[in-house]
């Protein structure tokens, strides 16, 4: 069964159409890879569908030497390599608004190259001091940005100013301390704006409204009727060119502290008492804080970790981690992680959060998945409880977005035999438009102020509270024998042990590939 959303339903929250204050955003990072890749192409979309603020301008900062019009140039060929085609009119007036300021972001001098810029921006446009500065560098040098824009009169305007900080939000729990208190040496909590894409996801806010907007989920979604949670974020991708980064990260620090957490808070934290910033975001830490703390050697029971070796990814044969440019031939990084969480609280005792991210993997697919306990007794002939299919909620948070819901039905015929069937929605069909990206989300929720859907300092340091017993163990423990799992398979065997018993992964099969045409015998 597929959903159509009802066509003549007003959307309850417009909220979106408001359109933020005159603001100027700086980005530190500008040459960098993110602002390529996704914050011109997001700006870019905001820009086409008219939700920018007037006079909106962009200040890119970073060492290289370039032009406004080089600037311009690069930007153009990033939206039009990683967004799609630009219409000549819209970038016109787009680009028009791009600046750029070379230096280097330890110098004091960039800051005041910065800040003449801005003032001139505010006299032309009349922003009156509204900033954002995007820092999409490496963690290391924030602190360093931070205090050179208040040593520069920048932290403070006659507007408001906001500070946006990219993940790796830290390397562990010491640093991302370090990070927060460095950022409040300057800033207040309320300036500071962490970014977590996944919740600028479409289908990741859906699951606040699926479980809040909707009467009919909440009275079955606890301890007596879950019988376990999978979230599983699989990439079919490998390191691509992100190795320096990659061989000081690995896939707990990338995908598990970050986007994983998240979405296990947003499946498990309580209803917010409104959906504010104050409220959600409260409630999710109340998750952080349950999940039971990991000890010494316990960590082997709930954490399981693997690297890929040469395999093969969709019918393509593909080197190992190993192999990759770029990265140490014997590294012990890891590509494949496997958790089972538990959370001490009331709505959940007893139920396995099971979570696993991944490169490599047979499929790219990301999805939380919500099984039921079985029906209690056995009524249908020949088919035992436990030969049932549990009923599954299954959240695909991506690709092919949607909601299904396993559940039993009668197989047609003169018996009682009983067989999964599915009720399934789907965002392409249903609402037949696409998506913001989730960039595009994020940035208008930051001009407006609006910061529900960016992380708290205390549930950053709450989540690598919750990966510093695994990463200190897996830092003195040796690796398994890397790599131990070939690219295209669902990760080690190891993870399969991580789970209770009567508990299975669930690996959906590859997404099926063209066939070559074969051949007609002659
Ligand atoms: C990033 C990680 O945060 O998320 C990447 O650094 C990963 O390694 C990416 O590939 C996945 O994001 P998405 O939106 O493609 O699921």
């Amino acid at each position: 069964m597929t959903v159509v959303a009802e066509p003549t339903a007003a959307p309850v929250h417009r909220r979106v159409e408001r359109i933020p204050d005159a603001c100027a955003m700086v980005i530190f990072g500008a040459s960098g890879d993110l602002t390529r890749r996704k914050l011109m192409p997001a700006l870019y979309q905001l820009a086409r569908e008219r939700l920018l603020p007037p006079c909106f301008s962009v200040v890119g900062n970073s060492r290289r030497g370039m032009s406004d019009d080089a600037f311009r140039a690069e930007m153009r060929t990033a939206v039009e390599r990683f967004g799609g085609a630009v219409e000549t009119e819209i970038w016109r007036g787009f680009e028009q608004r791009l600046f750029y300021v070379q230096g280097s972001s330890d110098d004091a001098s960039t800051y005041q190259r910065i800040a003449t810029r801005l003032a001139d921006l505010d006299r032309d446009c009349g922003a009156q001091g509204n900033r954002m500065f995007y820092l999409a560098v490496s963690p290391s040098l924030m602190p360093g940005i931070a205090h050179n824009l208040q040593a520069a009169g920048l932290s403070k305007s006659a507007g408001w100013t906001r500070i946006i900080v990219e993940k790796p939000f830290g390397h562990d729990l010491q640093s991302a301390r370090q990070l927060n208190q460095a950022l409040h040496a300057v800033f207040s909590e309320e300036q500071v704006y962490r970014i977590d894409h996944y919740l600028g996801k479409e289908t990741v806010q859906n699951l606040l409204v699926f479980r809040f907007a909707n009467g009919i989920f909440d009275p079955v979604w606890n301890r007596r009727y879950v019988d376990q949670v999978q979230i599983t974020a699989a990439e079919t991708v490998g390191v691509e060119n992100r190795a320096t980064y990659y061989e000081e990260a690995g896939a707990l620090r990338d995908m598990v502290q970050n986007h994983l957490i998240q979405l296990l808070t947003l499946t498990a934290m309580e209803p917010p008492v409104a959906f504010d910033s104050e409220s959600v975001r409260a409630e999710k830490v109340k998750v952080l804080r349950s999940i039971r703390p990991l000890v010494g050697a316990g960590v082997e029971q709930i954490a399981v970790r693997g690297q890929y070796g040469p395999g093969l990814i969709d019918g393509q044969r593909v080197v190992g981690y190993r192999q990759e440019p770029g990265v140490n031939p014997q590294s012990s990084i890891e590509t494949f992680v496997a958790l089972k969480l538990h959370l001490d609280n009331w709505r959940w005792a007893g139920v396995p959060f099971y979570l696993r991210a991944g490169k490599r993997l047979p499929k790219h697919w990301t999805e939380i998945a919500v099984q039921f306990k079985q029906p209690p007794l056995a009524l249908f002939g020949g088919t035992q409880c436990g030969q049932l299919a549990p009923n599954l909620l299954s959240i695909r948070i991506q690709p092919d977005e949607g909601i299904s819901l396993e559940f039993a039905a009668k197989t047609p015929g003169p018996g009682m035999d009983v067989r999964p069937v599915d009720m399934d929605f789907h965002y392409a069909t249903s609402f037949g438009m696409a998506s913001y990206s989730a960039y595009e989300r994020l940035l208008l929720d930051s001009m407006l102020g609006d910061a529900t859907l960016f992380a708290r300092s205390e549930g950053v340091e709450l989540a690598w509270a919750v990966m510093a017993p695994i990463l200190e163990r897996w830092q003195h423990e040796p690796p398994p024998v890397f790599p131990n799992y070939g690219a295209g398979t669902w990760g080690p065997a190891e993870a399969n042990a991580l789970l209770e018993v009567g508990h299975r992964w669930r690996n959906p099969l590859p997404t099926p590939q063209p066939q070559a045409t074969p051949r007609i015998p002659a």
